[in-house]
């Protein structure tokens, strides 16, 4: 196990049954539907490879990128989309793909603006939740497991641009963000 990660929360094994899991759900939900999958840069680009493969019907996949500014710790709640979808979306059912919902501020600024571009429907896949920070609402309609609060890594998951690569999901140990930009 990489040396600063305090305990794995999720393996490998545990990852992929999520995932499948998932994916078996959203192959019922979307049957004749035309569906985008909207993947999340960067932290959900692992989720997504293999929730894809776990959703038993044709897809489009594209991918947004947001940024929030504020303080490091806490979300500002100040959105901005740093890279959209470049065409139009009005003939899809869009389902976006996130590693992780904390405040919700980032998942509730992407819902609005899909919705604004008139997407046929608008749904939510996060793999995990932390359900006891959220300050704004958001109904997030396939939540893989929902996480305690504590700062996790890998499997897609960072902190400062590391740890992405690791094939588990972990928390990190808090000397190691401690006094630094999260
Ligand atoms: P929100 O806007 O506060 O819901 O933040 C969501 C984004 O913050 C996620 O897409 C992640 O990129 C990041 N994030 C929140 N919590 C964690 C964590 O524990 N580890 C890594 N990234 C996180
Ligand atoms: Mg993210």
């Amino acid at each position: 196990m990489n040396e600063d990660i305090e305990r794995v929360l999720f393996d490998e094994n545990e990852l992929s049954k999520i995932t499948k899991s998932l994916g078996q759900r959203i192959t019922q939900d979307y049957k004749n539907k035309n569906l985008l999958i909207v993947s999340v840069l960067k932290g959900s680009i692992i989720f997504t490879a293999d929730l894809v493969r776990a959703i038993e019907l044709p897809s489009r996949i594209e991918f947004m990128q947001t940024s929030s500014y504020g303080s490091s710790s806490v979300s500002s709640g100040c959105v901005k989309i740093i890279r959209d979808i470049p065409f139009s979306i009005e003939e899809y059912d869009v389902l976006i793909v996130e590693d992780i919902i904390d405040s919700g501020y980032t998942l509730k600024k992407l819902v609005e603006h899909l919705k604004q571009k008139n997407a046929k429907s608008v749904n939510i896949c996060t793999l995990l939740s932390k359900p006891s920070r959220r300050r704004v609402e958001v109904d997030v309609k396939y939540i893989g497991q929902e996480v305690p609060d504590s700062f996790i890594v890998g499997y897609g998951l960072d902190f400062a641009d590391k740890y992405r690569s690791l094939p588990y999901i972990g928390v990190l140990k808090p000397q190691v963000y401690e006094n630094q930009e999260v």
